[in-house]
């Protein structure tokens, strides 16, 4: 797997009354942060993703619940459970991913480097290939 793929731990703090955990732009987020966007309400069996980016970066945490993050970066395929809210998934461009296997009730909040961009988007897995392998 591309060795820019990495897990992100955040900080805990524990307490009794309850555990904290916080995310700050400069020190924990390898890119600045330009948009969050959350996943939620995702009916049992449901698949996610589907696509890779040509330069958008994204941190993919399990805020709530579970799942499993399927990458391909055009070499090698992968599986990650996400599964713990202090954990991030850090996937740099050009990673094809597939979020499934969502546990009742998950949340899945992205961290992205950018802003919403359709033409940023590979969909076809065709021509991520393609790209991936010049
Ligand atoms: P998409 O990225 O394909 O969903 P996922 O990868 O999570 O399965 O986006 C689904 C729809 O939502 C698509 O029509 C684009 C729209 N969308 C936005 O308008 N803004 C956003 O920030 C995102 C992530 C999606």
């Amino acid at each position: 797997m591309d060795p820019r793929v990495r897990t992100l731990h955040f900080p805990i703090i524990h307490e009794p009354r309850g555990n904290l955990s916080f995310i700050e732009g400069d020190v924990h987020i390898p890119f600045d942060i330009k948009r969050v966007y959350y996943l939620y309400d995702v009916p049992g069996g449901a698949m996610r993703g589907g696509h890779a980016h040509r330069d958008l970066q994204q941190v993919i945490i399990a805020l709530s619940g579970s799942f499993d993050v399927v990458l391909d970066d055009g070499k090698s395929r992968d599986k990650v459970s996400l599964n713990r809210s202090y954990y991030g998934l850090y996937l740099p461009n050009m990673i094809w991913r597939e979020l499934e296997n969502f546990s009742s009730g998950a949340v899945c909040m992205v961290l992205a480097s950018e802003r919403y961009d359709e033409a940023d988007y590979i969909r076809e897995h065709a021509d991520f290939l393609a790209l991936a392998n010049p």
